[in-house]
């Protein structure tokens, strides 16, 4: 049973701050993403699957502008799942399942969804993992349908550019966070320890990512349109850059 979260909002206001400051341009990454389903499926009520969705940052901008969507937000992160399940309210199917194996689909409550929608996410995830993941998210998609990966995805034609924007990033980012303006990733969830109702599922967190955290693995762009094409994607493609990021695109 989940915990009671007595201010889901406040918890994912704070996410959201934490993830902006790795991702300025985080909102605008969002919106581009939506736009490209709204674009794709017919009608107000697309049925959307949120993979690796955290607390719920696009589900609940997914339902903000569909409002007749039905979501499933899927991650492995009990402290996440449960911010979510409090955010959501019950306006999206929570699963809990690991990526890290072809089994995530046995618990999702539809066969096919007309968008498969992630974000900071799969970079998680070992470059073999991540290749046979495309071909069983373009499974879940209806013909037609939609796939988005927003993540760090650098350009391989601009390597000395993208060091330095990583670089002043970086800088940027330490500022903000010897000044106090936005907590760090660590900060933040130290704060979800010192909580009486989260504190309870750190323990089963640390189960999982017993460092925090799991190995980080970016390939550049051309990788994954390669990866996605291999994996029977009718059309692959860059949808959005910014940066050092980039959201790519697979239509079933
Ligand atoms: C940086 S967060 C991004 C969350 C959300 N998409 C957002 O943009 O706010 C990365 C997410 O990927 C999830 N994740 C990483 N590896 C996973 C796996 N093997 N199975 C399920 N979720 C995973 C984490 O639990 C975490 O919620």
């Amino acid at each position: 049973m989940s915990p009671y979260i007595a201010d889901a909002a406040a918890w994912q206001e704070s996410w959201d701050r934490q993830q902006e400051a790795y991702l300025p341009d985080r909102e605008h990454r969002f919106a581009a993403v939506l736009d490209a389903v709204a674009a794709t499926t017919e009608g107000e009520a697309p049925r959307l699957l949120d993979l690796a969705g955290g607390t719920g940052s696009i589900s609940l901008r997914a339902l903000a502008r569909f409002p007749g969507a039905e979501v499933t937000l899927l991650d492995i992160d009990p402290v996440l799942l449960a911010v979510a399940e409090a955010s959501l309210a019950g306006r999206a199917a929570i699963v809990s399942a690991d990526l890290g194996g072809p089994d995530w689909r046995d618990g999702l409550p539809h066969r096919r969804y007309d968008a498969v929608l992630t974000a900071t996410a799969l970079h998680w995830l070992a470059p073999e993992r991540l290749t046979a993941l495309y071909a069983e998210i373009r499974d879940v998609l209806r013909p037609g349908g939609i796939f988005v990966n927003a993540d760090h995805m650098p350009d391989d034609a601009l390597p000395t550019l993208t060091k330095r924007l990583t670089a002043r990033a970086e800088a940027r980012r330490s500022g903000r966070y010897a000044a106090g303006a936005v907590l760090s990733w660590q900060d933040w969830w130290a704060h979800v320890a010192a909580d009486p109702a989260l504190a309870p599922l750190v323990e089963r967190r640390r189960q999982i990512y017993p460092t925090g955290h799991s190995a980080e693995w970016t390939p550049p762009v051309s990788w994954h349109l390669e990866a996605l094409r291999a994996a029977g994607f009718a059309e692959a493609g860059t949808l959005w850059r910014g940066g050092p990021d980039a959201a790519v695109v697979g239509l079933r």
